[in-house]
C-alpha cells in the first residue's frame, strides 16, 4: 500500500530539508521525499497548510514499569501514550521489577512491545546486577537481546571503577552508557533542590553540584576509556557547564534535558499548591539560573536531546507526604506542547533544531533507526501542528497514571498525527487531516 503525504512542510534535518515537500510511504518504509512527487496509485494524503512533517520523534528516557509495576504504567499503556505524544519510539529504562539486567526480562520487554504494537521499544538494560551497583551485568547477553544501552538509572552507578568497567564493556558493543548523574553523599535523603523555596517549606535540598560531580566523574571516565557517556535529565547550571567544558575537550559526552527542566522552576514547591508532589521528581526543579541554563544551552547546542523521564506514579502513592512521595512525573502527552510553546513560539530556537534534539540525536546516541526520512528508512513520521491551542487534562492522559504539575495548561503547539511503520496510530480529532 502507498500513501503520499502531500504538500506539508517537510522538516528532516538529517537530509537537510526544510520546505514544502511530499513524502510517499511505500508499505512499511519511506520510498521517496520530493517536491510534487507524482501520485502513481498512492492513496493521497493533503497536509494542510501550517502543519509539519517531520521524522518520527525518539523519546530516549521513559520508564515503562512493566515486569512487576503494572498499576503504574505497561509496555502497552506506555506506548499508548507514546504515540498520542508523538513519539514513535521511546527507549525504556531498566528499574523495573525485577531490574533488566539480563535477556530473560529484555526479552519480556519486547514481547509486551510486539503484543501492544504501538510504539517501538527499545530497552536499556541495567549497568549492574539489580542496578546494585556491586558487579557488572552480563552486557554480552543485554546487547544479544536486543538492548540498545546501560544504566543504573534511578540512582548513579556506584563507583568510578564500576564506571569504568560498565564504559569499556558497552564501548566494545558499541553501546552507550547512560548515568543518572548523582553524587549521593551529597543528596543524602534530600527531596527537593537546596536553595530558598526548599528551606521555606522545611523541606531538605538536593544541591545542583551533586549533579555537576557525577558529570565531571562521567566526562573523565570517558576520556580514560575512549567509550560513549551520555548524561540523562540534566538539570543545574554547573552540569551543563561542565558538558560543554568535556565536548569541548573532545570528549564522547552527550546530554539531555526534560521539558520540566526547561519550563519549571523550584517555585512551583510552594505555589500554587504547597507541598504538590506533582513538583517532585529526582533530579528536582531548580532555581531560574538552572532552568536558564537549560534553555542556553538548548539554543546553542550543548544539548543534544529533549528527553521526557516519563516516570508514572500511582495516584496513591503521589497521594502523601513530599517527603515520602516516590520521584517522578509523566512526561511522553507534554513533551511536544511545551518544546512548541517554550522553544519554538519564543523564538529560542528553530524547527529544525527541534527536530533535531527530538529525534536526529536520539537516534544517534542510541543507535537506533530513525532519525531521518531518508529513501528506505522505516516509515515513522511525526505530523505536528505548530500553532494548535492545547489545553492539557490529566484527567484524559493515555498513560495509566496522571501525575503531571501540567495540568490544565494551555500551550500552543501540539501533536496532529504518529506514525509508525507507516501505519497511523494516533490522529489528533482537532486537526483536519483527510484519510490518514
Ligand atoms: O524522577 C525520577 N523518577 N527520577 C528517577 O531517576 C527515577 C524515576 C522513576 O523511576 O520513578
Ligand atoms: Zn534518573
Amino acid at each position: 500500500m502507498k500513501r503520499l503525504l502531500k504538500g506539508g512542510r517537510v522538516v528532516d534535518p538529517a537530509n537537510r530539508i526544510d520546505g514544502i515537500h511530499d513524502v510517499l510511504i511505500d508499505g512499511d518504509r519511506i520510498a521517496r521525499v520530493g517536491r510534487d512527487l507524482p501520485v502513481d496509485g498512492a492513496t493521497v494524503v493533503e497536509i494542510p497548510d501550517g502543519l509539519i512533517v517531520c521524522p518520527g520523534f525518539i523519546d530516549m528516557h521513559v520508564h515503562l514499569r512493566e515486569p512487576g509495576q503494572e498499576h503504574k504504567e505497561t509496555v502497552a499503556t506506555g506506548t499508548a501514550s507514546a504515540v498520542a505524544g508523538g513519539f514513535t519510539a521511546v527507549a525504556c529504562m531498566p528499574n523495573t521489577t525485577p531490574v533488566n539486567d539480563g535477556a530473560n526480562v529484555t526479552a519480556y520487554i519486547l514481547a509486551r512491545a510486539a503484543e501492544a504494537n504501538l510504539a517501538r521499544v527499545y530497552p536499556i538494560g541495567a549497568v549492574s546486577r539489580g542496578s546494585k551497583g556491586e558487579l557488572l551485568a552480563d552486557i554480552a547477553d543485554l546487547k544479544k537481546a536486543g538492548c540498545v544501552a546501560i544504566t543504573d538509572d534511578g540512582h548513579p552507578v556506584s563507583t568510578a571503577l564500576l564506571l569504568r568497567r560498565a564504559l569499556e564493556y558497552a564501548g566494545m558493543f558499541g553501546m552507550v552508557v547512560i548515568e543518572h548523574c548523582e553524587d549521593q553523599t551529597l543528596k543524602g535523603d534530600g527531596v527537593a533542590h537546596e536553595g530558598f523555596h526548599a528551606s521555606s517549606l522545611g523541606l531538605r535540598g538536593i544541591p545542583g553540584a551533586a549533579e555537576a560531580l557525577h558529570v565531571e566523574r562521567g566526562a573523565l571516565m570517558s576520556e580514560l576509556t575512549g567509550s560513549a557517556f551520555h548524561v540523562a535529565h540534566m538539570s543545574a547550571r554547573s552540569s551543563l557547564r561542565s558538558a560543554r567544558k568535556a565536548k569541548e575537550a573532545g570528549i564522547r559526552l552527550t546530554c539531555e534535558v526534560c521539558p520540566h527542566h526547561f519550563t519549571l522552576t523550584d517555585a512551583l514547591l510552594g505555589a500554587p499548591i504547597p507541598y504538590d508532589t506533582n513538583t517532585k521528581m529526582n533530579p528536582p526543579l531548580r532555581e531560574e539560573a538552572d532552568r536558564d541554563a537549560m534553555l542556553a544551552g538548548i539554543a546553542d547546542g550543548t544539548v543534544d536531546a529533549i528527553a521526557t523521564d516519563h516516570a508514572p506514579h500511582h495516584y496513591d502513592e503521589k497521594k502523601v507526604e513530599f517527603d515520602r512521595a516516590p520521584f517522578g512525573i509523566v512526561g511522553l502527552e507534554t513533551a511536544v506542547s511545551l518544546s512548541l510553546d517554550r522553544l519554538i513560539h519564543t523564538g529560542l530556537i528553530r524547527l529544525p533544531r527541534l527536530v533535531e534534539l527530538l529525534s536526529v540525536n536520539p537516534a544517534r546516541i542510541l543507535g537506533v533507526a530513525g532519525g531521518s526520512l531518508s529513501e528506505g528508512a522505516p516509515a515513522d513520521v511525526t505530523i505536528i501542528a505548530p500553532d494548535l491551542e492545547v489545553r492539557i487534562d490529566a484527567s484524559r492522559l493515555r498513560s495509566k497514571s496522571k501525575n503531571t504539575p501540567f495540568d490544565g495548561w494551555e500551550l500552543r503547539g501540539g501533536v496532529a498525527a504518529t506514525l509508525v511503520g507507516g501505519r497511523t496510530l494516533f490522529r489528533n480529532e482537532g486537526v483536519r487531516l483527510n484519510s490518514l
